[in-house]
């Protein structure tokens, strides 16, 4: 797949920086051509020789040499690749990226390229969760920059949370998957649920759940990717909408349901939401007040509709394929196959979701798909990359000849 693709990598000062000579082999071993700009910073951690050796090509971290501007101007080196990748991507450059700084040649390269920029952060996680990098983060998603990871885990500083650089085979499949050209899905149509659903108590309070969107929304990215018309019926999530997709925002099941009606007829549809499962029965329409001395207000709860279920049994509108999800706490694989069959599912891609697993909210995913043909037991991966490796399975599916058209 990436067989003669340009790949310049721009790898700034941090202690995943050691990560980066891996990442250059293990693209040179799929026969990708690397070149690096390595930052000042960058340099304290891996030397320019050993990329030059591993690259079999020169380094480039001076923005004012003669020799280089001579042989490859930096606004040429900017542009003769066909993918830029920054990886360890810092705090420090993602600030100066999102200012728009051009102050070294790392910098300047990024502001003058006209390529697709994937950026692998690494830092603390106080940094990674700081209210600046969230804000520098954002702007560069906005503005098309695309990021793999960070993971979770212990940190060289011994700390633990988000902000390890995922690792080099992870950042190569993220450079596979945007440097795909092949668009397998083109011409088909697709739904996908995303995020939580609230449900009013009253005009100020709601029933909700932890459901941040992250796994829904990379489908929906993914599939996109693939070439896929996507619809995005998503509940209230602090995510930015994926490019190239329909975004539909709504707060309630009922509102999910009636979005997911209003999309029509579509070749797959992939349920990821987290529904609540039930609804207040006669939501107040006026804050219910609490009264000294009171007893606290019995909530009396209806069930929400089930929109997995209700696309499963669509009659002539139903998707060819629906992929349903199934959140266990326990016996997970049993709940889920159980679950396939009374939604009426095709597929239903089980996950643990117990709070140790940090399923809801986290970067990454642990999945069983379930089909009619068995249980595929899948490794942790990204929630990226199971989107990636979701979509992938749908569009073989989807090529498959269907039954009647077999028999043509
Ligand atoms: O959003 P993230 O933080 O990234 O977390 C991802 C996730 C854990 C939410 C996601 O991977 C996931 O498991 N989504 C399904 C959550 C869920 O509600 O599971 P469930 O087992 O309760 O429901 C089974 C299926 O029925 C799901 O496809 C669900 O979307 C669907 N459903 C449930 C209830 C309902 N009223 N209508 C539905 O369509």
């Amino acid at each position: 797949m990436l067989k003669g693709k340009r790949i310049l990598l721009v790898i700034a000062g941090g202690i995943a920086a050691f990560k980066s000579q891996e990442l250059v082999r293990l693209l040179r071993k799929r026969d990708a051509q690397v070149r690096c700009v390595l930052t000042g910073a960058g340099a304290k951690f891996v030397t320019p020789m050993a990329l030059q050796v591993l690259t079999e090509d020169k380094v480039y971290s001076d923005l004012f040499s003669l020799t280089d501007e001579s042989e490859m101007g930096h606004i040429q080196l900017s542009r003769d690749a066909d993918l830029v990748v920054v990886a360890p991507a810092t705090a420090n450059i993602l600030a100066r990226m999102a200012a728009g700084l051009a102050d070294d040649l790392a910098t300047t390269v990024l502001l003058a390229t006209d390529k697709p920029v994937l950026a692998a952060p690494a830092m603390n996680v106080r940094m990674w969760t700081h209210a600046a990098t969230v804000a520098n983060v954002e702007t560069l998603r906005r503005r098309g920059i695309h990021f793999v990871g960070p993971n979770d885990g212990v940190m060289a500083c011994n700390e633990y949370g988000p902000g390890r650089m995922s690792e080099p085979e992870e950042i190569v499949a993220a450079i596979e998957s945007l440097l795909t050209t092949e668009k397998p899905l083109a011409g088909k149509s697709a739904l996908v649920t995303s995020g939580p659903t609230r449900e009013a108590i009253d005009p100020v309070r709601y029933i909700s759940n932890h459901s941040s969107g992250k796994q829904g929304h990379a489908i929906a990215a993914a599939l996109a990717q693939l070439g896929a018309e996507v619809t995005l019926v998503s509940g209230p999530v602090s995510l930015p909408d994926p490019a190239g997709v329909t975004v539909v925002r709504i707060d309630s099941a009922d509102q999910m349901l009636a979005a997911c009606l209003a999309a029509g007829k579509v070749d797959v549809a992939v349920c990821a939401a987290a529904v609540a499962d039930w609804k207040m029965a006669r939501p107040a329409t006026a804050k219910i007040k609490k009264k000294a001395g009171a007893a606290p207000p019995a909530l009396e709860l209806t069930p929400n509709p089930d929109i997995l279920a209700t696309l499963s049994r669509r009659g002539p509108q139903r998707p060819t394929l629906v992929v349903g999800f199934a959140a266990e706490t326990e016996n997970l694989v049993a709940n889920a196959i159980e679950k396939r069959s009374r939604k009426g599912c095709d597929w239903i891609v089980a996950n643990d979701v117990s709070p140790s697993t940090g399923t809801f909210g986290g970067e990454r995913n642990t999945v069983h798909l379930i089909t009619a043909e068995g249980v595929q037991a899948w490794p942790t991966l990204s929630k990226d990359r199971v989107a990636l490796q979701l979509a992938g399975a749908i569009a073989l599916h989807l090529a498959r000849p269907r039954p009647a058209e077999a028999a043509e």
